[in-house]
């Protein structure tokens, strides 16, 4: 149209050449009209040809600027003084009061409807793979064994090893522009195993793919986890699954395991969900409730201390798994499933699972899959995923 539009008007011009070479222009006796026409122009006006391409092309940027200018989102100084309210972007790990007026099948509906925005955004769950150490030098030569499984097994993955610095930078650049107390936790806390649990959560919500444990090792392609675990679930497609979870305890026989040997063995429950590995696609609600859930119980604890610091904050080993760990972990992923599934899922559909069983769009995987040789779980290495070796390194060094 614009064009039709633009040759017109130069026609509207010469008029008389036009006429003279008949009305049907090939390209190229459009041009030298366009050129003969136009310096004639040029010359009855008084301008100088060079400004006159420089006056026709801006003209040009300008047509072409105000074409695009509904799709160019508008400026932050802008919003900022149309609000007429404060500028700072909207805080992520809060929680919602209007949550509680909630019916519970408000509640599903809007969990199911959160699942099906997570689901298209990330068509696919993202291919990197996250790990986390201080340093670049790892503790040890078998973790080099270990972490290079991943890469080996998994070529088409970005790998992506953490260290303290890169870690806190991940952390500011995506964190401190909406929930500043986050990056505050996050370097504050001085027992580290704390913000080591508190980083996977952060790098599943923001970023997705798999998180593990540097004690971790691969045993299966990742591309070949998801088929592998659907096929116990006909009609289940990987595109109804938003993030996978594997089982790290599951000692439902009372007979067998008393209440005693569950709470020495430090586990608050007899399901108990592991946060060794996380595999996700980002943006997950169960990730951003944990993230949530950690950071009010920490900031009410600091409130507690005599300095009133997260500095000051110091936890005994179980109140660390309460905090940051797998019990609250296994607490707010329990919440999540009975919400989006509309009813109370009970401690024992959780147990015995075989191949995968799935909430929502939460996949439970066997325990075999993320925590073979596990004696107590029942769990067997022949059809594992990955293999955990428990080095548990921050229970020797974290102490201070
Ligand atoms: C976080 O953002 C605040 C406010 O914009 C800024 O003052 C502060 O320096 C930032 N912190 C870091 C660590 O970048
Ligand atoms: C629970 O464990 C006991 C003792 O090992 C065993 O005899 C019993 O069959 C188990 N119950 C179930 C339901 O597996």
């Amino acid at each position: 149209m614009s064009g039709e539009f633009r040759r017109d008007m130069f026609r509207g011009l010469n008029n008389p050449i036009y006429r003279g070479s008949g009305y049907e222009d090939k390209d190229d006796t459009v041009k030298q009209s366009w050129s003969s026409g136009l310096s004639q122009f040029l010359n009855m006006l008084r301008i100088p040809r060079r400004q006159t391409i420089i006056t026709v092309l801006n003209t040009l940027l300008l047509f072409i600027f105000l074409y695009h200018l509904p799709n160019i989102s508008t400026p932050s100084f802008i919003s900022i003084g149309s609000r007429g309210s404060s500028a700072a972007p909207r805080q992520m790990f809060i929680s919602d009061p209007a949550e509680l007026t909630l019916s519970p099948q408000q509640r599903q509906a809007r969990l199911l409807e959160k699942a099906r925005d997570v689901a298209i955004a990330s068509p696919n769950f993202p291919a990197k793979i996250w790990q986390t150490w201080k340093t670049i030098s790892l503790p040890n030569d078998d973790d080099y064994k270990l972490t290079s499984s991943w890469q080996r097994l998994n070529p088409s993955h970005d790998y992506r090893l953490l260290t303290d610095s890169t870690a806190e930078q991940y952390v500011i650049e995506n964190f401190n522009a909406t929930d500043p107390y986050i990056v505050h936790l996050y370097r504050s806390l001085t027992q580290r195993i704390l913000a080591a649990d508190m980083l996977r959560y952060l790098v599943m919500y923001r970023s997705g793919g798999l998180y593990t444990d540097l004690d971790t090792e691969c045993k299966l392609p990742i591309d070949r986890w998801l088929d592998d675990s659907l096929v116990h679930l006909p009609g289940v497609q990987p595109s109804d699954i938003n993030v996978v979870i594997g089982m790290e305890l599951d000692v439902l026989n009372r007979t067998k395991w008393s209440d005693d040997w569950v709470k020495d063995c430090g586990f608050s429950q007899r399901i108990q969900f592991l946060q060794w590995t996380v595999w996700a696609r980002p943006g997950h609600e169960i990730l951003r409730r944990m993230i949530t859930s950690l950071q009010d119980t920490v900031r009410t604890d600091a409130s507690l201390t005599s300095t009133g610091n997260v500095q000051s904050v110091r936890y005994t080993g179980n109140q660390i798994l309460d905090r940051t760990g797998p019990w609250r972990w296994t607490r707010v992923i329990q919440r999540y499933v009975d919400e989006i599934e509309g009813r109370t899922v009970s401690i024992e559909e959780f147990g015995a699972i075989r191949g995968a069983r799935r909430f929502g769009d939460v996949l439970f995987l066997s325990g075999s899959r993320w925590s073979p040789g596990l004696e107590h779980s029942g769990s067997d290495d022949a059809e594992s995923f990955l293999a955990h070796h428990f080095h548990g390194s921050w229970k020797g060094d974290d102490k201070n």
